[in-house]
């Protein structure tokens, strides 16, 4: 079969495309036919090595597909062939609390990812794809979605009338809007550009905020929420917005730290942390658990993932490329055979 390499730490160019023989499932392990893989920022993150406790050279990249499964191992009996299945960020995080071992599955890092035409996977990081949903877009949910609900629904506890802010228009970004909408709260999202604002706008944003015009975003975000701040942050700036972020954030709210877009280069004063008693809570994706209550959420309200555009299997470096200008709204999706 045919699957991409990352064979160096060396950036975009080290991704190439090999030969490899047919993965074969064992006990307990289903095989599937690879339909769709989608980008996350965590991917460019990969190709330059230094990818925390997932750092693996060579490995087969992204972590996030979605496909049908092809045959089963002994033992199966969650799936059967012709299923379509979408799988889970971790290999082996069902649920409950995480373990270092558990956190070293990471697809496509510390362990081979989806960018095959064939995969093999636990039964226990498959889950079915919701009905309404294609393959290209039950593809962009297992990172940016499973992360944006973590932050919002399993940890944030959400509640209609809360005022969620959440920075750029990214994969996360897009899904945190979605999802806090579907939950009744109010959001302000910001972004680089007007154009993309006016398009969040059509997703239900309620309040936008250009973040290049209006470099002080977070004093327009306290005077959106008439000085209360928000409830919860979906902070995917890291060193550059996090002090921002913290001044924006209501009396015992919470900062959900998650994303590193600007670096993680330069200080951040605690105090405002401190004073304001503020939960600053790093998240890392999810469990399989997580991920199926939010796919009952995505099928109850027949939520549709924003993709930006899709590649062809034979695109992939271009589709990285693309993802890199960070002129995408929404999720960067490749799509693997044909369908
Ligand atoms: N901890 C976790 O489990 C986890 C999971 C997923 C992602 N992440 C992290 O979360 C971040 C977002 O990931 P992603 O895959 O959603 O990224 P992405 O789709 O590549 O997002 C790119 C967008 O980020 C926005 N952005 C860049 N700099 C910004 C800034 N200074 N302020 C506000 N927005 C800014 C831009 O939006 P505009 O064009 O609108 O300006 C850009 O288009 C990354 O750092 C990623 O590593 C972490």
């Amino acid at each position: 079969m045919q699957a991409y390499q990352v064979q160096s730490a060396a950036g975009i160019d080290a991704i190439g495309q090999v030969e490899l023989a047919d993965p074969q499932p064992q006990a307990g392990q289903v095989l599937v036919r690879m339909r769709a893989a989608s980008l996350n920022f965590r991917d460019l993150i990969v190709t330059k090595g230094g990818y925390a406790r997932n750092d693996r050279c060579p490995v087969i990249p992204l972590s996030d597909g979605a496909g049908e499964v092809i045959s089963i191992g002994e033992g199966v009996t969650r799936f059967q062939p012709g299923d379509r299945v979408v799988n889970c960020f971790f290999e082996d995080w069902e649920s409950g609390e995480v373990t270092e071992e558990q956190f070293r599955t990471a697809r496509g890092g510390g362990i081979d990812g989806v960018l095959a035409e064939q995969v093999v996977f636990s039964e226990r990081a498959l889950l079915p794809i919701p009905t309404h949903l294609s393959f290209e877009q039950a593809a962009t949910l297992p990172c940016a979605a499973v992360t944006a609900w973590q932050a919002l629904v399993t940890l944030g506890r959400i509640q209609a009338g809360d005022t969620i802010l959440t920075l750029g228009t990214g994969g996360v970004s897009l899904f945190a809007l979605q999802l806090a909408k579907l939950h009744g709260a109010t959001v302000i999202i910001t972004s680089s550009s007007d154009d993309k604002l006016e398009r969040a706008r059509q997703l239900g944003a309620d309040e936008t905020i250009n973040y290049r015009s209006t470099a002080d975003w977070e004093v327009a975000v306290r005077r959106l929420t008439d000085d209360r701040g928000v409830d919860n942050v979906i902070e995917l700036g890291g060193l550059g917005t996090l002090a921002k972020s913290l001044s924006c954030t209501r009396l015992g709210g919470r900062v959900s730290l998650i994303g590193v877009l600007t670096g993680v280069e330069g200080t951040v004063n605690p105090l405002p942390a401190l004073f304001n008693r503020l939960t600053i809570e790093g998240i890392y994706v999810g469990s399989r658990s997580m991920f199926a209550a939010m796919n009952r959420a995505i099928s109850a309200n027949s939520l549709e993932p924003v993709i930006d555009r899709v590649f062809g299997f034979a695109e992939a470096v271009d589709a990285y490329r693309y993802l890199r200008t960070a002129n995408h709204f929404g999720k960067v999706v490749i799509r693997i055979g044909d369908h």
